[in-house]
């Protein structure tokens, strides 16, 4: 019997919100009941977009409870490591593209308090993380190439996040399973019958502010019912295995 999947969590990205008014953006997010709120931060060097620095960040931190993460889409992200802690980011997700070193960047962030987090783009396969695994406590599988939002998802990146399920329960390990990009009611059965467990949403969520709510309920739900399927097929197989 397959243990009974974790409850999906939808982490909204900020990157369609108003900027002028991210405080009230913010607090209308932690009122749907979003799990985290996802900041991606862009230097146009890894990416060719620039969004925000910590201080953002830091400015919207005292207005809500909701957990932060910093999706550091950046180049040699050591340089400010302490910077987006301090601003109160409890995950700090760094690309394993854009370290020199990322074994010891992975084992800065959690030396800071913080939770670690590694993201792949797409063209990126998984032996690039797979012995840093003992540091890190999310995998993010990028299901768009980064830099912005509004793209379409890659459904190519559904065996590599089967992929990153079966290396995450060898490792034995509690890591998050988490995609970004171009999730929405449409891709995100897709992604969590791949085995995520954690998704990020940025324009899915943002065109429907005025139903908030309903749409983070709505996307859970979807993900749970096909994570369900995926854990009934599975263990259909398993069973038909068993009595062969
Ligand atoms: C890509 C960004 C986006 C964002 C979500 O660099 O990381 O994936 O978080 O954007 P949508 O949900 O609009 O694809």
């Amino acid at each position: 019997m397959q243990p009974s999947a974790p409850r999906p969590r939808i982490v909204p990205s900020v990157l369609p919100a108003d900027f002028s008014r991210l405080g009230d953006e913010c607090r209308a997010l932690e009122q749907a009941g979003v799990d985290r709120i996802q900041w991606d931060v862009m230097d146009g060097l890894f990416v060719p977009n620039i969004t925000m620095g910590p201080d953002v960040i830091a400015s919207v931190r005292p207005l809500v409870s909701v957990e932060f993460e910093a999706h550091l889409m950046v180049e040699e992200p050591d340089r400010l490591l302490s910077r987006w802690v301090d601003a109160g980011c409890g995950l700090v997700i760094v690309h394993a593209e854009a370290c020199r070193h990322l074994h010891r960047t992975l084992a800065a962030v959690r030396g800071l308090g913080a939770r670690a987090g590694v993201a792949v783009n797409p063209a990126t396969p998984l032996c690039a993380v797979e012995h840093v695994l003992d540091l890190v406590d999310l995998l993010l599988v990028m299901t768009v190439n980064p830099g912005f939002g509004g793209q379409e998802y890659l459904a190519s990146m559904e065996p590599k996040i089967a992929e990153a399920r079966d290396l995450i329960a060898r490792s034995g390990r509690q890591i998050e399973l988490e995609v970004d990009g171009g999730i929405g009611r449409g891709t995100i059965a897709g992604a969590a019958r791949a085995g995520a467990t954690t998704f990020c949403a940025g324009s899915a969520l943002f065109r429907e502010r005025a139903r908030l709510a309903e749409e983070v309920a709505e996307l859970r739900r979807l993900a749970a019912e096909a994570a369900a399927e995926a854990a009934r097929v599975m263990d259909g197989t398993c069973r038909e295995e068993d009595a062969a």
